[in-house]
């Protein structure tokens, strides 16, 4: 692991956890400052916590049980009005809570697993953005299974220009359903890899995207990178002499990683080293069922021209072939906005 993407990762984490917590306090005390009575009752909460805790230090046992079952009738109740009069104001407990961006480890980048503490999954994922430079996982935002529209196609068949009868909407349709149930089933054996052949403009990057997003959200690690940048760093990485410690993290996550999206296969210019290389990768991650997507522009009979045999049959065995059809909605999108 390389130390200072770990350190600066850390150093944005314990800044945004921070920034959170400041927010929640200055909330809550604006709340506090318009609504007294909140901070009424939890004074008299904060005061019981004191008498309770006299309460356990009394050596009488019996009053001792006596006063303490008082006190937490007490605390009970005085939690409830609490509650009611956050109600009133339409708002709950959680919304006093800081607001962190990962739930699960609240911004501190470690979860605790069975007594342990482990990297949480959002952290490496940081980490991967970081040492790929994974500028288009940041459009996960934008691009996402909410933001998928489907009426950018055309609900027009035309067989003769998309060699299918199903129209172009229908068979989006068709292909997101395979995308969800693709990341329903990630981790299953039986679950095909992905294949997304088609012309630009269809969408193919941007249900990629979709697709990292929720993978990201269940806890699970993606590397996204183009064929040409992929390709040249494997290649590099191969015939450098002195690897540094990130060189080897990028190289190994190419095998390792939950999924690889591989974008835009076949605008690189192959050589025989990148051939070996793209097979070595697709074979070893379909030997260890870890899952792929690829994305091209170019048609299965090009594919088959263009590279070697050994690689297409093994992508065709286990790729779910989605052929993207209609028109560039670049152009379209163009067109509307300007
Ligand atoms: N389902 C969709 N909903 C909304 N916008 C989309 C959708 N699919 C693609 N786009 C937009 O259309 C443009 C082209 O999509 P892109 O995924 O880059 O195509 P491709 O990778 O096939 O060349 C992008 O601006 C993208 O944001
Ligand atoms: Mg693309
Ligand atoms: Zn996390």
């Amino acid at each position: 692991m390389d130390g200072s993407i770990y350190r600066d990762i850390k150093r944005e984490y314990d800044l945004k956890r921070q920034i959170a917590i400041d927010k929640s306090k200055k909330f809550k005390e604006e709340l506090y400052n318009k609504y007294p009575v909140l901070s009424e009752i939890e004074d008299e909460i904060n005061m019981l916590a004191i008498r309770t805790t006299k309460a356990i230090l009394m050596s009488d046992e019996l009053t001792k049980q006596i006063e303490k079952d008082n006190l937490s009738l007490k605390l009970q109740k005085l939690e409830k009005k609490y509650d009611n009069e956050l109600k009133k104001i339409g708002l709950t407990r959680k919304d006093l809570e800081p607001k962190f961006e990962c739930e699960k480890c609240n911004d501190t980048g470690v979860v605790s697993y069975n007594g342990n503490t482990k990297t949480c999954s959002c952290f490496s994922q940081a980490m991967i953005n970081e040492t790929y430079k994974q500028v288009n996982i940041y459009k996960l935002d934008e691009e996402n299974f909410e933001t998928f529209d489907i009426g950018f196609y055309s609900k027009v068949a035309n067989k003769e220009k998309y060699g299918i009868d199903k129209s172009p909407m229908e068979n989006i349709e068709n292909i997101r359903n395979i995308a969800l149930s693709f990341v329903e089933n990630i981790d299953s054996a039986t679950q095909k890899n992905l294949l997304f052949v088609g012309n630009t403009g269809l969408g193919k990057t941007f249900l990629a995207n979709c697709i990292a997003s929720e993978v990201i959200k269940s806890g699970k690690t993606v590397v996204y990178q183009t064929a040409p940048i992929l390709m040249d760093k494997v290649i590099e990485y191969k015939f450098s002499y002195n690897k540094t410690g990130v060189e080897k993290e990028q190289y190994d996550k190419i095998f390792n990683v939950d999924l690889l999206i591989i974008d835009d296969l076949g605008t690189e210019t192959m050589s025989n080293n990148k051939f070996t290389e793209l097979f070595n990768i697709i074979n070893t991650r379909l030997l260890k069922n870890k899952k792929m997507i690829i994305s091209t522009n170019l048609t299965l009979k090009e594919l088959y021209k263009e590279y070697d045999e050994r690689v297409m049959s093994r992508l065709i065995g286990s790729f779910t072939i989605c052929k993207f059809i209609g028109e560039d909605i670049r152009l379209k999108k163009k067109k509307m906005f300007g």
